[in-house]
């Protein structure tokens, strides 16, 4: 049922787009449309953070309960959800009830899973209700300056709020923002984005483990490579951050910063929801499954504490420190390759499956900007969608894939180094074994078929002739 009650209305009228929820993203965003020159009306269900809010930024109106909210939003009203993705969407959509009217644009702008954005969408369909599932990427500078917008829902509804949207996004070579299908298909492309982004964040933090632990080297000198990594080929926003966290500085102990942070890793689930649906898709994505579980054992610190009293480690490999980081920056680059090509992997398995129709593509040209992910390497795989649609694996393009091989070399040098300084890489390691099996014509997976079928009868298929076959192994 609507709230209804009394309400204290400054400054309405007919504004032309509402939002719901003002967290950090929910504020910025209403902001970035205000500043794009749309009128815009907030509503929050904590009266005061409201209250705050329009206090500071006089020229948004305000709504103390929903249907004051609903009643100052021109029709068919333009309406974005930015609360906490689970539960709370649901609460929501349930008390505006009747409040909404057919023809009206629901969006959803948090990191819901993209199944309950399926079963949402389905249902306010029936209602005549435009439900749109929208992953906003960028955190909250992205959110005020120019996020980067994957949709999916009804076209009809993406069509009523296109403009807006791509006003509100970033832009390199246009909007970063795009439908990319039907019901859940942008909060699909939003989880993707994550599980690469958890990729990506490991792989950079292997690679400061290895020159820091491994190598000796100074955090100071670290920040070094990785503004100078950061200016290459290897640029990026996540690896431009990287180089900005290591030059922070704790004004009390004077030490870098990073060597305070606790080393307990959380997360709030997108990635593994990534690595959940390459499961059921029967998709490999092991450097995203490799970035998730390197997050779970981080987080059992105190089990870490007790068994390194236990096993004692090897000692440093200082000697390697002169061709280490060459051969790690392509170790990284050729990583991160495999990170993208595992994603995109799953995204058309995904787009199969639900009937999605995603636009490869776009999805590479829209993470370019505004996003969490945006990177140089975004062009090349631009590139690659633009000249071949139906290219299966990104690693297969015939540039990425020479730059693979070129990389090869320096690939296992890294690998092998961290393996005899036992310091754990488990995302370059799980990406050199992907390439090294999606590469392999022949892989030991006869020997699991015979087991199989020694075990349960379960048969083989031949090499040599077509059919099913059974033998009695034992006999
Ligand atoms: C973004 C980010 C943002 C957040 C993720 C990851 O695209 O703006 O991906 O959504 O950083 O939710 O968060 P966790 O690391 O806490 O899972």
């Amino acid at each position: 049922m609507p709230e209804l009650g009394y309400t204290e209305l400054t400054n309405l009228g007919e504004k032309e787009f509402g939002l719901i929820g003002l967290g950090v993203m929910g504020q910025n965003l209403a902001r970035n449309f205000q500043n794009h020159g749309y009128s815009v009306v907030v509503y929050n269900r904590t009266e005061q953070k409201t209250r705050e809010f329009v206090a500071r930024h006089t020229e948004i109106s305000a709504a103390y309960n929903l249907k004051e909210f609903m009643g100052s939003i021109g029709q068919p009203r333009k309406v974005l959800l930015m609360v906490t993705a689970g539960s709370a969407v649901d609460a929501t959509i349930n008390s505006l009830g009747d409040l909404l009217a057919r023809g009206d644009v629901l969006m959803d702008g948090g990191n819901s899973h993209f199944q309950d954005t399926e079963r949402r969408c389905i249902d306010l369909e029936k209602r005549g209700v435009n439900y749109l599932g929208m992953g906003v990427s960028g955190g909250e500078e992205g959110a005020l300056k120019g996020p980067c917008i994957m949709v999916g829902g009804p076209r009809e509804g993406y069509d009523q709020v296109s403009e807006m949207l791509n006003k509100i996004a970033a832009k390199v070579d246009g909007p970063c923002c795009q439908y990319l299908g039907p019901r859940g298909a942008g909060h699909y492309v939003k989880m993707v984005h994550n599980g690469i982004e958890y990729a990506i964040i490991q792989i950079i933090a292997e690679a400061y483990d290895i020159l820091t632990r491994a190598s000796g080297i100074k955090i100071k000198q670290v920040q070094g490579i990785f503004s100078k990594w950061n200016r290459a080929e290897l640029n990026s926003f996540l690896m431009e951050i990287a180089a900005e966290v290591l030059a922070k500085y704790d004004s009390e102990t004077k030490l870098p910063l990073i060597s305070l942070v606790l080393d307990r890793a959380q997360q709030k689930g997108t990635g593994k929801w990534t690595s959940q649906s390459a499961l059921d898709l029967g998709i490999p994505t092991p450097t995203i499954d490799a970035a998730v579980q390197a997050r779970n054992l981080s987080a059992l610190k105190d089990e870490r504490i007790s068994a390194a009293k236990v096993f004692k480690h090897p000692t440093k490999l200082r000697s390697l420190r002169g061709s280490l980081v060459q051969s790690l920056r392509r170790a990284v680059r050729a990583s991160i390759i495999v990170s993208y090509a595992q994603g995109f992997h799953l995204l058309r398995a995904a787009s199969m499956e639900y009937g999605y129709g995603i636009p490869f593509a776009e999805v590479a040209r829209i993470w370019k900007g505004g996003c969490i992910i945006r990177a140089k390497l975004l062009d090349s795989i631009t590139r690659a969608f633009r000249t071949d649609e139906s290219l299966s694996n990104l690693m297969t393009d015939s540039r990425l894939a020479r730059e693979l091989m070129s990389s090869e070399k320096s690939w296992r040098g890294t690998v092998k180094a961290a393996k005899e300084a036992a310091v754990p890489v488990p995302a370059l390691n799980a990406s050199l074994d992907y390439y090294d099996g999606y590469r392999s014509e022949r892989l030991p997976a006869n020997l699991i078929q015979a087991l199989r079928d020694r075990i349960g009868a379960h048969g083989y298929e031949r090499i040599d002739r077509p059919g099913h076959f059974h033998t009695n192994w034992s006999a």
